[in-house]
């Protein structure tokens, strides 16, 4: 029915939230009313807007289309699609929004938005700042799982993938007005720990009073045990036993284990401060103790069965069970993901539980997210709440078109590669005389800014689903779609601001804008589409929407300030506004993004 479709709808909204600067959803709301009044008997049709592609006007409703099979010979007063679209445009109630509206083609209906009407919209927005623009879900908190990297092993780009393209959906997320959790599901419980923690007390007797400093490079440490495990049997024997005293309790073994764990923090942490992003960490050991009790609900729900020694779910469409007990008496990734899900939607009480992980482990998510609805943890509908969704996303790939490595074959390691990034940005604007012109600290902060910018962008423009291929020459090139060409522009708006001498806060609230040309009116209109492009990207999980927004939205105004003479002109206020309302937009844009603005570069 109406009411379960609509509940279900992520965007739906009361009605006292109500967002102005949002105009598709403005524009479903009138067509909402026409539908109603066009077709009263239809109560589960919903408005189908979005904006329009060709000349034909800013926005197209297509109903009518979808609807003529619906109503064919039931309401004869309409003769084909083009009438039911010629009907659902007279029934639009009048709005100050809408400037002119025409039936095309097979019964499209197109809407031109007034131009005042944009206008006094983001003069508002001026006024009450961005945030009034932000989507409203229907949803109250939200679980992002990201990064996430191995405890002792190598913390490779795909975590650098995960953590940047994590940060953005948390952040989008965040100004929606959902409160995210933000987790760091760290592997800090493998069996890896047994070899690591016997190799630690065979090496380094002293290792207590060390505290930490003995094991040095954690992931040298790591081959080196990994190569006895292989090698001497009595050592891999101990190594296993460790694993259950480990799991035991036992004092020792837990404070050898925090210390391998701290070690690894410590790096994780240092490319979290440089990407300033923030994390919370609750890794596999965390949910340890509840995995018992999950799988003995399961259990009791008849899910779990024996399967060649191991305890297993089947689920459709899998011939390969989800195996949740090893042959061993062990549990394992899945284990651990079904009680950490379990412990998200009953304790944490999120609605939507993010994963952020390379594309890899696909059937991994999908397996255990079936599992968790046979149990009824999940509806059977995808998009329905609660819900649980895996972000996948592709390899970084090296200029030889493999796997991101650096020379030495060895693993990049993610903290070189940013101070990498920033060195380079930093030499760019030393070529450009900056170092003369501004203070040490304002080259290293503008320098940090363009470097980690670059490379956050380079990777969230893509599809995150397509691989790419690292390569800084090309993601810190001021021409094209980068980060650093998108600063520029930026930069030069407030610049323009700036020489202007005019006290922008003062023309707020005493000017006024107008959009008569042309390229005025593209922009201002490219500028209301702010909300739905974030809401679009945020529910579908797409941050390379709002970069190609962010893109537009530059061209466009490139495209006003070549053809709009903006200081000394007769339209100079209007247009400094105009300016202003630009740079507020990308300066959320870029806050989205992780990517911190500079107001001069
Ligand atoms: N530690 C895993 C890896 O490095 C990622 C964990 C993702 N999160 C999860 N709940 N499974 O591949």
């Amino acid at each position: 029915s109406v009411w379960t479709v609509r509940t279900r709808a992520v965007t739906t909204m009361a009605s006292d939230q109500e967002n102005v600067g949002h105009v598709k959803q403005q524009l479903a709301k009138l067509f909402e009313t026409s539908l109603r009044a066009t077709v009263p008997e239809e109560l589960d049709v919903e408005p189908l807007v979005a904006a329009c592609t060709a000349k034909f006007g800013d926005y197209q409703c297509n109903n009518a289309m979808s609807l003529w099979p619906r109503i064919k010979g039931k309401k004869t007063e309409f003769r084909g699609p083009p009438a039911v679209g010629q009907a659902l445009m007279k029934n639009l109630p009048s709005s100050e929004m809408v400037e002119a509206c025409s039936v095309a083609g097979p019964g499209f209906v197109n809407v031109t938005l007034s131009k005042n009407w944009i206008a006094k919209i983001i003069q508002k927005m001026l006024i009450d700042g961005i945030e009034t623009w932000a989507p409203r879900l229907s949803i109250q908190r939200v679980v992002v799982d990201f990064s996430s990297p191995n405890i002792a092993k190598e913390m490779h780009v795909g975590h650098l993938r995960s953590t940047i393209i994590g940060d953005t959906l948390a952040r989008m997320l965040e100004f929606s007005n959902v409160e995210v959790l933000r987790r760091n599901h760290v592997g800090d419980w493998g069996t890896q720990f047994g070899m690591l923690i016997e190799f630690l007390f065979e090496k380094f007797p002293d290792w207590e009073s060390a505290s930490g400093t003995a094991i040095g490079d954690l992931q040298a440490f790591y081959k080196a045990s990994k190569q006895k495990f292989d090698e001497d049997p009595v050592f891999k024997e101990r190594a296993q036993k460790a694993v259950v005293r480990l799991q035991g309790g036992e004092p020792r073994y837990r404070s050898a284990w925090a210390q391998i764990c701290d070690i690894s923090r410590r790096e994780f942490d240092g490319v979290y401060q440089r990407l300033e992003v923030s994390l919370e960490e609750k890794g596999e050991s965390f949910y340890n103790p509840y995995i018992p009790g999950v799988l003995e609900k399961l259990s009791n729900l008849g899910l779990v069965e024996e399967s060649e020694g191991a305890r297993v779910i089947f689920v459709e469409g899998y011939e390969r069970p989800v195996i949740v007990v090893k042959k061993d008496g062990g549990y394992n990734y899945a284990s651990t993901d079904l009680a950490a899900l379990w412990y998200r939607l009953n304790i944490e009480k999120a609605e939507w539980i993010i994963y952020v992980t390379d594309v890899g482990q696909s059937e991994h998510f999908q397996m255990f997210f079936k599992a968790a609805k046979r149990a009824g943890w999940l509806p059977d509908d995808d998009k329905a709440y609660p819900r649980a969704s895996h972000v996948g996303f592709g390899l970084v790939l090296g200029e030889d078109g493999k796997r991101f490595r650096t020379r030495s074959t060895e693993v990049v390691r993610l903290a070189d590669l940013l101070d990498e990034a920033k060195a380079r940005s930093k030499a760019a604007l030393v070529e450009r005389g900056k170092d003369k012109e501004w203070s040490e600290e304002e080259l290293d902060k503008i320098a940090k800014a363009v470097g980690y910018g670059a490379v956050k962008y380079a990777d969230l423009k893509n599809n995150r689903t397509t691989n790419y291929t690292f390569n800084f020459d090309q993601m810190l090139n001021d021409k094209g779609n980068t980060a650093v060409y998108l600063l520029y522009a930026h930069a030069r708006i407030c610049s323009i601001i700036r020489k202007s001498g005019k006290d922008i806060e003062e023309l707020k609230k005493t000017g006024s804008i107008a959009l008569n040309h042309p390229d005025e009116r593209a922009l201002g209109l490219h500028l209301l589409q702010f909300a739905e492009t974030v809401e679009e990207a945020c529910t579908n999980l797409l941050p390379n929407v709002l970069c190609e927004y962010l893109y537009n939205l530059s061209e466009n105004f490139t495209k006003f300030y070549s053809n709009c003479q903006v200081v000394g002109s007769a339209e100079e206020t209007s247009r400094l506004l105009l300016c202003e309302a630009t740079a507020i937009v990308m300066r959320k844009c870029f806050h989205l993004l992780g990517i911190v603005p500079v107001h001069k570069l």
